[in-house]
């Protein structure tokens, strides 16, 4: 069978598969955002990246080849990581030790777990819009990382296209398929998978906040890089 090797790690791959997808099945995880396993890949946030043979790649987007030397915790990636969510942090408006989703949430996890303290550029405090017409959810542009999950949710799985994103580069943003662009105009529901992948606070449900206490939540008992092998969530 072909393999590659990940730091001092044999791993046995099936063809096709990505780098983070062997990673994965063989318990290693390699820090990401915007890879989902239930999704294609998407190749946007950089967080996954990792040195073959001395090159930064992403490795969701990489298909494992047999042979592949890959390194996935040097000194340099994970200065890579750091400053990439460093960015995130500073472009958004995260405010963990308020938000509903602390504890639980895949970006405040993947930040502690590559050890980034505080975001080192300057803040933008951008001002969007926050969306409360739906009876169910909230949906706060302020948190979301345009990771097109929830994009991709609604398109290739509720097969509805709630959400999009406009703008490019830096004008990027999340926006609602619907004449007013308002949530509350669309049959988004809380069956839809687009309602529980968003890995920030972007998407919250309304009628219940705190039922799990800060402490006792998903990343609070058990550490993401636990979490994220071999058919996990997220
Ligand atoms: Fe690979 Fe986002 S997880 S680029």
């Amino acid at each position: 069978m072909a393999s590659i090797q990940i730091d001092d790690k044999s791993i046995d791959f099936q063809p096709g598969q990505s780098i983070i997808q062997a990673a994965s099945n063989a318990g290693v995880y390699i820090p990401h955002l915007c890879y989902h396993p239930e999704f294609t890949a998407h190749g946007s946030c950089r967080v996954c990246m990792v040195e073959v043979n001395g090159r930064q790649v992403s490795a969701c987007t990489t298909e494992a080849q047999d042979g592949m030397q890959i390194s996935h915790m040097s000194d340099d990636l994970q200065q890579t990581r750091k400053q990439v969510l460093e960015m995130l942090f500073a472009e958004g408006n995260h405010v963990c030790p308020s938000c509903e989703k602390s504890g639980a949430c895949t970006l405040q996890s993947v930040a502690e777990y590559c050890g980034m303290l505080t975001a080192e550029f300057t803040f933008q405090y951008p001002q969007r819009e926050i969306d409360a017409s739906h009876e169910d959810f909230i949906l706060d542009k302020n948190r979301c990382i345009n990771c097109e999950l929830c994009v991709r949710a609604s398109r290739d799985i509720d097969g509805k296209s709630v959400f999009a994103i406009a703008g490019r580069g830096g004008q990027a943003q999340l926006i609602v398929n619907a004449v007013d662009g308002q949530l509350g105009s669309t049959d988004f529901s809380v069956q839809d998978r687009a309602a529980s992948v968003c890995p920030v606070g972007s998407i919250l449900p309304k009628h219940y906040g705190f039922v799990t206490p800060i402490g006792q939540r998903s990343f609070d008992l058990k550490p993401i890089e636990q979490q994220q092998v071999s058919g996990h969530e997220g």
